[in-house]
């Protein structure tokens, strides 16, 4: 039996990848993931239920305005207190400063779909990076799984894969697509590729 990588996931929202994780985890595919909680900054996030439904203790962490210290604390706390070896962004749209961001080096992994370095970068979430794809013209799009550093989405790329752009998309329309050829696959082989290196390289410490 292998030691698992307890994983914390960071979500805001619908939680679609939080669900490929959990589906990826029940069907053996993640053997070296356990995880420890599901935090959110919105309470009304479907993820949470998606959690719950799955065992998998939630927290809610708002943001009052203009107290960015005070949220990563209690971020901090929840993360230390669960034991978090792993952070796992999975469209969590609040924004992490340099400090807490400095804590964790090459230990948070964000899923952002566009190809980076296409789309991405402050002010492309959500929507607006299908939108800029689309406005653009390009023929290939897709999604990156990367490192999270003190640059937004500029940390070490893990995994990408295209996904190509068909006649009459919108943004809608891409959007889903994207999530559906390649978040999906891609977060959890990534999230499973880095707790397995973890591991191996504490074995052969
Ligand atoms: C995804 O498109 C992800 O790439 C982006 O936010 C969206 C989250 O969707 N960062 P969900 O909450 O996982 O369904």
């Amino acid at each position: 039996m292998n030691r698992t990588v307890k994983t914390a996931v960071l979500i805001s929202g619908g939680g679609t990848n939080l669900q490929a994780l959990i589906d990826a985890k029940a069907a053996g595919k993640l053997p070296h993931v356990s995880f420890c909680a599901v935090i959110s900054n919105k309470e009304e996030a479907y993820g949470l239920v998606r959690a719950e439904k799955a065992g998998i203790p939630t927290h809610v962490v708002k943001k009052e305005k203009g107290r960015q210290e005070a949220f990563e604390k209690k971020l901090v706390e929840i993360l230390e207190s669960c034991g978090a070896e792993l952070i796992v962004l999975a469209g969590f749209l609040a924004i992490l400063s340099e400090d807490f961001v400095k804590k964790y080096p090459e230990r948070i992994i964000n899923i952002h779909p566009s190809l980076i370095p296409s789309f991405c970068g402050q002010g492309y979430y959500g929507l607006k990076v299908h939108e800029a794809a689309l406005s653009y013209g390009v023929k290939v799009t897709g999604a990156t799984v990367h490192f999270v550093n003190e640059i937004p989405d500029g940390g070490r790329i893990l995994l990408q894969k295209a996904v190509e752009i068909q006649e009459g998309d919108t943004p809608e329309i891409l959007q889903k697509r994207v999530m559906e050829e390649a978040e999906w696959k891609l977060l959890p082989r990534a999230v499973e590729m880095v707790a397995a290196q973890l591991c191996a390289e504490e074995e052969a410490s």
